[in-house]
């Protein structure tokens, strides 16, 4: 590239793209395609009692479709299709496919795996390229209880399908919690470097779900890098996007990560939106209002009356989360409903 020598006339016009009043560019769009899960983790929905919503409340693929092109024109390079569990919503390789056709630069996925080993080859061939496993435990009886499914062995399975069928990287997120599954570190770290699998831990965060949160049931980055790396000693690279990244020293295959969203907030650098199941647009997971979408594509808007709608969303995006500090506000959304 000689981008410095060329003459600036012939440079493309830059397009704005979607830009919110701190100048940060939303580039990353999370989809939840459905509000449903087969499991039922404690931090995430209740055990039982949950009002599923209607389908025909939930966006079909067409108009998912339609949304996310529009995404696209406005400058948006990565989509991560995520629930709920993506893999319980019928025929979501078709999904992926019309998200590929587009094209969509970057096309992720966020599952629990549960139906991965049934479903990895089909996305695969779809053109999904990436795929998040959510996994918070590596002990059966432990999963059991965290996710209320006895699941384990098929989340496993599922990420050895995911694998075989060439998805990479692949990274497995771990939700880490005090006392539940915070002696598990290590094993994670090992778990890793057996797989090549890429760990993402994650600090646990006040949404709605089952579980009383509490700023002391969060484990912080520094107390989970301190615990692995005198274990295994941990390089760090570059931080890229949200998680701090850690190789190992002794050049292990596989990598730990940390999504420290609680003690090392990462809003100023946030280039994320959301869109429910519903068709509702968020500028931040833990917004309190949203911009129904699904109205105005229901009602006939056009495109660009839809992408005035976005550009607005976003350019009213608050400067970040006060998680910790008194005047939060906990979203009455988990994070099934938001899309991960
Ligand atoms: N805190 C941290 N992570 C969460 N996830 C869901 N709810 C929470 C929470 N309260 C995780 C899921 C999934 C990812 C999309 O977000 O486990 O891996
Ligand atoms: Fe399902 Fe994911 Fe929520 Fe667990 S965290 S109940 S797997 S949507």
């Amino acid at each position: 590239m000689q981008a410095e020598t060329e003459d600036p006339s012939t440079e493309p016009e830059v397009t704005p793209g979607l830009v919110d009043k701190y100048g940060r560019v939303a580039t990353d769009l999370r989809i939840s395609v459905t509000d449903r899960c087969n499991f039922r983790c404690t931090y995430c929905m209740p055990a039982e009692g949950i009002a599923w919503k209607p389908h025909d409340e939930i966006l079909s693929f067409e108009e998912i479709t339609r949304l996310v092109k529009i995404f696209v024109e406005l400058g948006v390079k990565k989509v991560r299709v995520t629930g709920g569990e993506p893999l319980v919503r019928r025929d979501i390789e078709s999904l992926v496919a019309m998200l590929t056709e587009i094209p969509v630069p970057e096309l992720a996925m966020t599952t629990n795996a549960s139906k991965l080993r049934q479903k990895a080859g089909a996305l695969a061939d779809a053109g999904l390229q990436r795929i998040n496993v959510s996994l918070d435990s590596l002990r059966r009886e432990r999963f059991e209880v965290i996710a209320r499914f006895d699941g384990l062995d098929r989340v496993l399975d599922g990420l050895d399908a995911a694998s075989e069928v060439g998805l990479d990287p692949i990274k497995v997120n771990c939700v880490v919690m005090r006392g539940v599954n915070d002696d598990e570190l290590i094993d994670f770290a090992e778990f890793s470097r057996k797989t090549g699998f890429h760990i993402r831990f994650i600090e646990f965060m006040p949404l709605d779900g089952d579980s009383a949160w509490k700023k002391s049931n969060v484990v912080s980055l520094d107390e989970i890098v301190e615990t692995i790396s005198a274990r295994y000693p941990l390089v760090e690279g570059d931080r890229r996007g949200p998680a701090a990244e850690y190789a190992f020293a002794d050049q292990a295959p596989g990598s730990v990560g940390v999504i420290a969203s609680v003690t090392r907030p990462f809003c100023e650098s946030c280039n994320r939106v959301r869109l429910t199941a519903e068709g509702q647009m968020l500028a931040c997971l833990f917004a309190l209002e949203d911009t129904d979408l699904r109205s105005l594509l229901r009602s006939g808007a056009s495109d660009s009356t839809i992408a005035e709608a976005i550009r607005g969303t976003v350019a009213a995006k608050w400067a970040g989360h006060a998680i910790g500090n008194k005047e939060f506000t906990r979203p009455t959304r988990s994070m099934s409903m938001i899309g991960g």
